[in-house]
């Protein structure tokens, strides 16, 4: 069997949002497809670890903004690379809440769903949704899990990893921040315009000559 070929049934990318007693949570879905018009419902498999999914089971609602191609890459990774059980994903976006839940201002379409029933398999749950509302907005493009695959995945991966360095090195400033590099050997602290691990491996104490490797941050 050829699990590839599975790829070749088309997908849209979503960001699925639902609530936390009131906390928003969400995360990036592709396994959804509408399969009834009367009533209108659709069909959402969620991953069992998903805490989103969890939300969902405890909720019974849930919002999908679509998403449209030059969505910013941060979207996918923000909301497909990690977890809303430790992450308040959406303060990295910009979003609104309509009826409680949270949508993407970057969407081409919202949907506001209504479990029905779900279904349970070993690796996923799948819900059976009633559509409440939805709401057509730009005529962008679609952006497909094909999209992703086949380029866009590489852009996503770069910038999770930017703005994790990013996050990392303020944290870092913020807990040094009021301290100072203190020679251990004279105590001639360091107040130079140059970052002190900016400084040249050959730079020295200007008091009593001892290497960068003597000096403390305190
Ligand atoms: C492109 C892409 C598509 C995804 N499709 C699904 C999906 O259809 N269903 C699902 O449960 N998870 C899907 N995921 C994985 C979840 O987005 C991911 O596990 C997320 O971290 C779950 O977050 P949560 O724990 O806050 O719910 C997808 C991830 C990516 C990057």
């Amino acid at each position: 069997m050829d699990l590839d070929a599975l790829y070749k049934l088309t997908h849209g990318l979503y960001i699925l949002g639902a609530t936390d007693n009131g906390r928003p949570v969400g995360s990036v879905v592709d396994a959804v497809m509408q399969v009834a018009n009367k009533p209108v419902v659709i069909a959402l498999s969620c991953n069992n670890q998903s805490y989103t999914k969890e939300c969902i089971e405890r909720a019974g609602v849930f919002g999908l903004s679509v998403l449209g191609k030059g969505v910013e890459p941060y979207v996918i990774a923000n909301f497909g690379f990690q977890s809303s059980r430790n992450v308040d994903k959406w303060e990295s976006v910009d979003y609104c809440i309509r009826d409680g839940i949270p949508y993407l201002n970057d969407n081409i379409a919202t949907v506001r769903c209504k479990v029905l029933q779900s279904i349970k398999y070993d690796s996923n749950t799948l819900f059976i949704a009633e559509v409440l509302d939805c709401d057509n907005g730009e005529s962008r493009e679609p952006l497909t899990y094909l999209d992703y695959r086949s380029y866009f995945k590489d852009e996503v991966i770069k910038r999770f990893n930017e703005v994790k360095q990013q996050k990392e090195k303020k944290m870092a400033e913020d807990k040094n921040e009021g301290k100072h590099w203190v020679c251990t050997v004279c105590g001639y602290v360091y107040d130079g315009d140059v970052p002190f691990e900016d400084l040249p491996d050959d730079w020295v104490c200007p008091l009593c000559g001892v290497d960068k490797s003597f000096f403390e941050l305190q």
